[in-house]
């Protein structure tokens, strides 16, 4: 139990007590002393002063092309030029990586596709002119994590909507410093949640607003992907290795958005109900040392490398409204990938991992029959999969979501409309990583999540069914 809820029962059989006797009532004899919660001023309990208005339901001028500035073009970002040069309304003014190899092969991927070259930036800080350009629109930066926030910051502040790959925060303070500049500056940020928009969750989601599920109570998703080759490859894997670097300086769950988003959405987390707290507990970490014996010998400089991130961090998020979401993420065991995306309502569930799932009432006791699952998921087919999921399929990237993510982030800009995901749904999903490892560190206790979107929330509606033209 924590201080502060031992403290509240205290409180209370102190009052009991106090009044029964014909004494002082307990809060004036508190009244003077400071407070153990007050003292504790803990950093998720503060709300900072706002420096600008709200962006929720933000509109920014309509624009008929695109101008992007795309920072990291490693594994991820050199996917996402291919996959932007085939979005209509777009240009790709600049591009920047610190490997010169990068910039030039993802410049050929542009020229090849018979459009102008962009302007070239390789140097370590180069993305700030990037920033700094008058004729870009929008950075989409693929950079490796502790890059993230100082780039869309950076961005917003000069001017430009700010795109960023997941997590786009890995502490509370980059999580205020985007929701606080976003405000400040008015421009959009988007964490590029790719999950978000893969047909499975784009099917529950179009459900659950249709009420096939009922009231969704409780969700499951994860981020289950064994990345021990990955992580160990010295030569053409993470740039300077920086994911196997997160795992030796942190634990909890540095990776939790892609199985949290599509549900959070599901649940109108930050429209109409919030995240109010979370615990979270890790396994010992063992695997990543197992496989760093194996492969390097069990006296090598791997092998004797102490990682901090537990093999498999299991957290569990309240809302205020009384839901539960599970996150879990394990990428050192060998398992099969799974996000899990399971929900879970008064009138049926669906899962999707290890296999697409639907029950419902009143025969929830058993699956669906394929027959009827099929016919399920044909008459609730999202729009944006009925619009452009045969393009996105083709076009690739995770089997397709990340063109339906690019496509819609850039058809809501040059038409002025609200993003899909904004600042608050970036801070809210991205905060689990610092509160998972906080509350790890702390036997599971539990700790409570700020209120990013300052009290809008209660009067936001959930993500509608969106669509293209
Ligand atoms: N949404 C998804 O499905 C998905 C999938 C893979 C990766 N990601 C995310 O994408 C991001 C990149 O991952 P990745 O796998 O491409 O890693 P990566 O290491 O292959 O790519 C990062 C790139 O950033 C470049 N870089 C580093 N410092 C730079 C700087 N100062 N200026 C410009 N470029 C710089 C590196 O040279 C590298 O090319 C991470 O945040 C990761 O979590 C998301």
């Amino acid at each position: 139990m924590s201080t502060k809820n031992s403290r509240r029962d205290f409180l209370k059989i102190a009052a009991a007590g106090s009044a029964a006797l014909g004494l002082a009532p307990v809060s004036q004899v508190f009244a003077s002393e400071s407070s153990p919660d007050t003292e504790e001023l803990l950093a998720e309990k503060k709300i900072p002063e706002a420096k600008g208005k709200s962006v929720m339901g933000l509109r920014c001028k309509p624009m008929a092309t695109v101008r992007i500035g795309l920072i990291g073009l490693g594994m991820r970002g050199s996917e996402a030029v291919r996959r932007l040069i085939q979005v209509e309304g777009t240009e790709l003014v600049a591009i920047a990586d610190v490997v010169s190899k990068a910039v030039k092969d993802a410049n050929k991927q542009i020229t090849d596709a018979g459009y102008k070259a962009a302007i070239e930036y390789t140097a370590e800080e180069d993305w700030k002119k990037i920033c700094e350009r008058d004729d870009i629109d929008l950075v989409y930066q693929c950079t490796p994590w502790l890059l993230h926030t100082p780039i869309a910051v950076y961005a917003m502040k000069h001017g430009k909507h700010a795109a960023c790959e997941v997590p786009s925060a890995v502490t509370l303070e980059q999580c205020w410093d985007l929701v606080d500049t976003a405000e400040e500056t008015q421009r959009h940020f988007m964490m590029l949640e790719n999950c978000c928009y893969d047909f499975f969750e784009l099917n529950t989601l179009n459900m659950a607003r249709n009420g096939v599920f009922g009231d969704i109570y409780h969700a499951e998703g994860a981020y289950i992907h064994d990345l021990r080759w990955l992580k160990f490859m010295k030569e053409g894997g993470y740039h300077n290795m920086w994911r196997l670097e997160f795992s030796k300086l942190h634990t909890g769950n540095p990776y939790p958005t892609h199985g949290l988003g599509p549900v959070a959405q599901i649940m109108g987390i930050n429209r109409g109900d919030r995240f109010d707290y979370l615990t979270s507990v890790s396994t010992s970490q063992i695997g990543m040392s197992l496989y760093a014996q194996e492969k390097f010998g069990v006296n090598s400089p791997e092998a004797l490398q102490e990682y901090r991130l537990g093999d498999m961090n299991t957290t569990v998020v309240r809302s205020l409204k009384g839901k539960t979401i599970m996150i879990q993420h394990d990428t050192t065991s060998p398992r099969p990938y799974s996000r899990i995306h399971r929900i879970s309502g008064t009138k049926g569930m669906a899962v999707k991992y290890p296999e697409q799932l639907i029950a419902l009432e009143p025969g929830a006791h058993e699956f669906l029959k394929k027959e009827d699952f099929d016919a399920l998921m044909k008459k609730y087919e999202h729009p944006l999969a009925t619009q452009i999921g045969e393009k996105a399929k083709k076009v690739g990237g995770h089997g397709g979501m990340d063109f339906i993510m690019d496509y819609r982030l850039i058809y809501c800009l040059r038409k002025g409309l609200p993003l899909d995901q904004d600042v608050y749904d970036a801070a809210s999903w991205c905060s689990i990583v610092p509160l998972s490892e906080k509350s790890v560190l702390n036997r599971g206790n539990s700790t409570d999540i700020p209120d990013f979107t300052r009290g809008a929330w209660k009067n936001a509606e959930p993500w509608p069914i969106v669509t293209i033209e």
